[in-house]
C-alpha cells in the first residue's frame, strides 16, 4: 500500500487583528479564522489540489505545513512523525524534504546571485560536495527541469517567468524535496507556459515519486494535475474527493457554481450566480455580517431555492464535512 507522506488533523490558524477604533480601545481583537478545522492526508506520489478564491486560507495552510507560520491548534504529521510543535533545530533536517514553491516568482531567488550559485547553495546547504560533484548535480538538475546550461550565468532578473519557475523547482529539488507545496505556481505565467509548468511537475512526480499540495484559485489547472481536490470556502473545506468526481459530480452548491461556470461558459445562470457572488466580496471573511450556521448561506442559491431553511443559518447547526461514499465528502445540509 502507498505510504501516507502528510497527514493534517483538525488544523486551525486564527489571526488576531485589532478591531475598529472603539473595540480596539476596549482591547478587543477581531479573530480571522483563516484555517478552521481542516483535515486531509496526501500519499506518496499523489497530488492534492486545494482550490478556493483569494483570502479563503490556502496559502495559510501551506505556510503552517512548513512551519513558516505557527498553528493555533491541530496536528501535522510528515512521514509518520508529528512535526507540529518541533523546535527549529529538530525540524531543520525535515524541512529540506518539505519545500514550498511560492506564488511570487522571485521569492526563493536571490536577485544578486547567478543561477549557478543559487543551485550550488541549495545543493550544499546540507551536504559537503566536491566541485566535480556539484557540477554533476547541477547538470542533472537542469535536465530534470528542462533548463538550458547557458542560463547558469544569468541573474534571476534576466530570466523569463517560466525560467524563474523552473529554477525555483530545481532549487527545491536540490535541497532534497520529497513533498512540495506549490502555491499558485502558474498564476503569474502566460497560459502556454502554465501548461509547461504543470507538465513538468507531473513528469517530476512520475520520475521522482514526489507528492504535491497544489494550490490554485484556477479549477481548470487544479483538475489537470490533481488526483484529489479539496474546495475551500472561508477557512473550511466544503468538499473533498477524487478530481474526476469533484469536476463531474460536485455535490456542494459552491463547487457546482465554480465548475459549471468554467465548464459550460454558455450556462448563463451559473455564470451569473458566480458573478453575483464575486460582486458581493466572495471569499473574504465579512466581520460585520452576523455569524451564520453555514458560512456559504448568505450567497447560496440552494438556500434561497429552499426558502432559507433555518438549519442552514442557525449558528447551532453548522453543516459538518460528511462522508457520502466513494471517498467523497461534502459540508452541506442539502447536497446536490
Ligand atoms: N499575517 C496575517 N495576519 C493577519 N491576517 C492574515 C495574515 N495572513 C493572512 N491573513 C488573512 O487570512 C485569510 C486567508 O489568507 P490566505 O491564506 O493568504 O488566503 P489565500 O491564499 O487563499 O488567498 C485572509 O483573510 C487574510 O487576510
Ligand atoms: S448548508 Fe445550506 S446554505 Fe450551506 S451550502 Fe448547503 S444548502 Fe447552502
Ligand atoms: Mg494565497
Amino acid at each position: 500500500m502507498t505510504k501516507t507522506i502528510l497527514e493534517v488533523e483538525n488544523l486551525k490558524k486564527y489571526y488576531f487583528q485589532p478591531g475598529g477604533m472603539f473595540s480596539s480601545l476596549r482591547g478587543e481583537k477581531r479573530i480571522i479564522p483563516a484555517v478552521d478545522d481542516v483535515s486531509f492526508y496526501i500519499k506518496e506520489n499523489e497530488t492534492m489540489g486545494l482550490v478556493g478564491e483569494t483570502g479563503c486560507g490556502k496559502t495559510t495552510i501551506g505556510r503552517t505545513l512548513l512551519k513558516l507560520t505557527p498553528v493555533t491548534s491541530g496536528r501535522i504529521i510528515f512521514n509518520e512523525k508529528e512535526i507540529t510543535w518541533l523546535k527549529e533545530r529538530e525540524f531543520r533536517p525535515i524541512r529540506r524534504e518539505m519545500q514550498m514553491i511560492f506564488q511570487d516568482l522571485d521569492a526563493a531567488l536571490n536577485p544578486k546571485m547567478r543561477i549557478q550559485s543559487i543551485l550550488k547553495e541549495a545543493l550544499t546547504v546540507h551536504r559537503r560536495l566536491s566541485d566535480a560533484e556539484i557540477d554533476h548535480d547541477i547538470s542533472e538538475l537542469l535536465e530534470k527541469v528542462n533548463l538550458k546550461k547557458g542560463k547558469l550565468s544569468n541573474f534571476p532578473g534576466e530570466l523569463s517567468g517560466g525560467e524563474k519557475r523552473r529554477v525555483g523547482i530545481a532549487r527545491a529539488l536540490a535541497v532534497g524535496a520529497r513533498f512540495l507545496v506549490a502555491d499558485e505556481p502558474t498564476s503569474a505565467l502566460d497560459v502556454s507556459i502554465q501548461a509547461q509548468v504543470v507538465n513538468l511537475l507531473k513528469d517530476l512526480q512520475k520520475n521522482l515519486g514526489l507528492s504535491y499540495l497544489f494550490i490554485s484559485h484556477d479549477l481548470r489547472i487544479v483538475e489537470l494535475i490533481s488526483h484529489k481536490v479539496a474546495v475551500m470556502y472561508l477557512g473550511q473545506i466544503v468538499e473533498m474527493g477524487l478530481g474526476g468526481r469533484i469536476a463531474n459530480e460536485p455535490r456542494h452548491p459552491y463547487t457546482s457554481i465554480l465548475w459549471s461556470s468554467l465548464v459550460e461558459k454558455k450556462n448563463k445562470e451559473s455564470t451569473k450566480a458566480l458573478a453575483d457572488i464575486q460582486k458581493e466580496g466572495w471569499g473574504v471573511f465579512d466581520f460585520e455580517r452576523p455569524h451564520t450556521g453555514c458560512r456559504f448561506s448568505p450567497r447560496c442559491p440552494v438556500y434561497e431555492a429552499n426558502g432559507r431553511p433555518s438549519i442552514c443559518s442557525d449558528p447551532s447547526t453548522p453543516p459538518q464535512l460528511q462522508d457520502i461514499g466513494n471517498a467523497h465528502k461534502v459540508r452541506c445540509h442539502f447536497p446536490l
